[in-house]
């Protein structure tokens, strides 16, 4: 990936839920946000601000009411789901608050999942990176 180029790019982003055909909230409200590669951001606001919602349709959970969502230069707001599951699991990293792990497996394992459904590695080579991306942090 080149330096400065822009990996997240929300244009005119509102996210409106309906509690009823009639009352509704909007958690966002015209987000305009660029991060780009080796950037480091962090999003903080009081609760209720709409960080959950935002990070939701950052990492294509869920899907904004108006705007556009750009990732990787690749416009997402439209996709559909079964396209997007794809996209994320070769672009996309996730860490929950909650783990979201896969309980039955080993930490190893739960490493070497999504690279063994990329298709792009054999065992060994994913046991072997996830070896390694787990000693680099402890
Ligand atoms: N599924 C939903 N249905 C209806 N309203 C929702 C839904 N999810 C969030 N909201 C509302 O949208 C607004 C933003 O919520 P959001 O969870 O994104 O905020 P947050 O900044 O993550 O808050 P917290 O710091 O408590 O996690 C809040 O008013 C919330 O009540
Ligand atoms: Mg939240």
């Amino acid at each position: 990936m080149r330096s400065n180029e822009e990996v997240v790019k929300l244009v005119n982003v509102s996210k409106r839920y309906y509690l009823s055909s009639s009352v509704y909230v909007d958690a966002l409200i015209n987000v305009n946000l660029t991060i780009r590669s080796r950037e480091i951001a962090i999003i903080m606001g009081p609760s209720g601000s709409g960080k959950t919602t935002l990070m939701n349709i950052m990492g294509t959970l869920d899907k904004p009411t108006s705007g556009q969502v750009i990732i990787d230069g690749i416009d997402v707001t439209n996709i559909d789901e079964k396209y997007l599951s794809k996209f994320r699991l070769e672009r996309l990293g996730f860490v929950f608050q909650q783990y979201n792990l896969v309980s039955q497996l080993t930490a190893l394992e739960n490493v070497m999942l999504p690279m063994l459904l990329t298709g792009r590695y054999t065992k060994d080579e994913a046991r072997e990176k996830a070896r390694l991306l787990l000693d680099l942090v402890g």
